[in-house]
């Protein structure tokens, strides 16, 4: 059933918002169990569809899994049923590639899907291939399915990627872990999340160092045991109620909200008049001042985040002045400027750069989502907009918000999710 968001805007959120645990790091975390015969335990997981779509493909390889509770799962893989991800789950979550490398490297074969276009950028997974290529598997492409295969398992080599790919990283770091030797990933991707996937892999048995830094050096070992492991604070989520609070003039604890991880972002909500503080029970963020305009560039980490970059642009086009956003990582995720020039914004898009002229308000009106985080971006434009807009297309926001509406209700906001006939 195709459902919209209503929102009545113009409630400043006041409020706490506990922060869920990180989607970008529950994700490759399922895929490490398939490196393992033993007991995986994952804590702090959220409730989201992109990760049942990663259970979902996980039990179609013969994965058991089971909810322990609410938040934690207990992944167990024993013996496969397959080692073949169809395009039916890889087509619905991108992310499902991150079963190349482990499966590759415990079971020496695998078949996974080619993941296809989406809407933020062309996305290719050639880094992927390569580095696995490198570690020894022999690689064919074949009737739309990467096809790898490892009989005598992988070797440690150096890898250089020619830029940062968080997923790429995360791939090659789970094959490198059970190959023969010492591997070095030189150009790393550096976000926390890859610092939190090393560090349940080492929790597994695993000698990885360097994560973080541009180098990771991993030496092979013959196998990984079970572990427990807790998911860290979704920093994104974080950032995106940020935001929220920002725009709507309001006052929000974030609670469980990892600073560290934002030091980029916070920053430059510093420079548009919002401060954040941390008290006893999280981060308070509020406005200092009028949103004042800044220009963005994002990057990978520590620079400003392109998962935020959507969200960022709402909060520009209601700025005192100019401001100009620069999207370095993906190709097409401006999806969202169209929608809010629908909803009286002044965005004017030269290349990868938008210009925003700040307006005084922005008006409600019918909007159409087109990926996850310019989702978000129409949501907290909805808030700050004086009277009702419909965001449709709502299935793309519950791929990485968990209780969205519930969080927001219980800042005030005036939110609710209905059924479109
Ligand atoms: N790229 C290639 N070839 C590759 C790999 C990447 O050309 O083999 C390009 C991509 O097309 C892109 C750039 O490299 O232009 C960076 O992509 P990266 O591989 O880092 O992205 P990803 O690993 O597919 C993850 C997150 C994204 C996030 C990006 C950038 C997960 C599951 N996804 O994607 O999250 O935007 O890193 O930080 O971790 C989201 O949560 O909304 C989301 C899209």
């Amino acid at each position: 059933m195709l459902q919209k968001m209503l929102i009545k805007g113009g409630v400043p959120l006041r409020g706490a918002i506990p922060i869920s645990g990180a989607k970008n790091l529950a994700l490759p975390s399922i895929a490490a169990a398939l490196l393992t015969d033993q007991k995986l335990t994952l804590n702090n997981i959220p409730n989201l569809v992109d990760v049942n779509s990663a259970i979902e493909l996980l039990n179609y390889l013969g994965v058991e899994i089971n909810w322990a509770s609410r938040h934690s799962l207990i992944l167990s893989t024993n013996t496969l049923k397959t080692t073949e991800a169809p395009y039916d789950f890889v087509r619905k979550m991108r992310a499902s590639i991150l079963v190349l490398g482990p499966l590759t490297a415990r079971f020496k074969k695998a078949s996974v899907s080619l993941p296809g276009g989406c809407a933020i950028g062309a996305r290719g997974v050639d880094l992927h291939i390569k580095a696995l290529q490198q570690l020894g598997a022999e690689v064919e492409l074949e009737n739309g399915y990467i096809k790898t295969s490892a009989p005598a398992g992988l070797f440690g080599c150096d890898i250089s990627f020619p830029f940062s790919t968080m997923t790429g990283t995360e791939n090659t770091l789970m094959a490198a872990a059970l190959a023969k030797g010492t591997t070095k990933l030189i150009n790393a991707a550096m976000e926390p999340e890859v610092v939190e996937l090393a560090n349940l892999l080492n929790k597994m048995g695993a000698k990885i160092e360097g994560q973080g830094t541009p180098v990771i050096t991993i030496e092979g070992v013959d196998s990984l045991h079970g572990a427990t492991f807790d998911m860290m604070p979704d920093r994104i989520e974080a950032g995106t109620y940020a935001i929220a609070a920002a725009a709507t003039n309001g006052e929000v604890i974030l609670k469980n909200c990892r600073r560290d991880h934002l030091s980029s972002f916070f920053e430059t909500m510093s420079l548009a008049g919002v401060t954040h503080e941390e008290t006893e029970e999280g981060v308070l963020v509020k406005r200092k001042s009028d949103i004042m305009p800044v220009d963005v560039q994002t990057m990978q980490y520590p620079g400003f985040p392109t998962d935020l970059q959507a969200q960022f642009t709402t909060l520009m086009t209601i700025c005192k002045g100019a401001a100009s956003i620069t999207e370095n990582i993906f190709e097409n995720r401006f999806m969202h400027a169209p929608e809010l020039v629908r909803m009286g914004a002044n965005i004017a898009i030269h290349g990868k750069t938008a210009v925003i002229t700040g307006v005084n308000a922005l008006k409600g009106a019918q909007v159409m989502a087109t990926d996850l985080r310019a989702s978000v971006s129409l949501i907290i434009a909805g808030l700050v907009a004086e009277g009702e807009t419909a965001v449709n297309r709502l299935y793309h926001l519950d791929r990485g918000y968990e209780n969205l509406e519930e969080k927001l209700t219980n800042c005030g906001a005036n939110i609710k999710r209905v059924s479109v006939d």
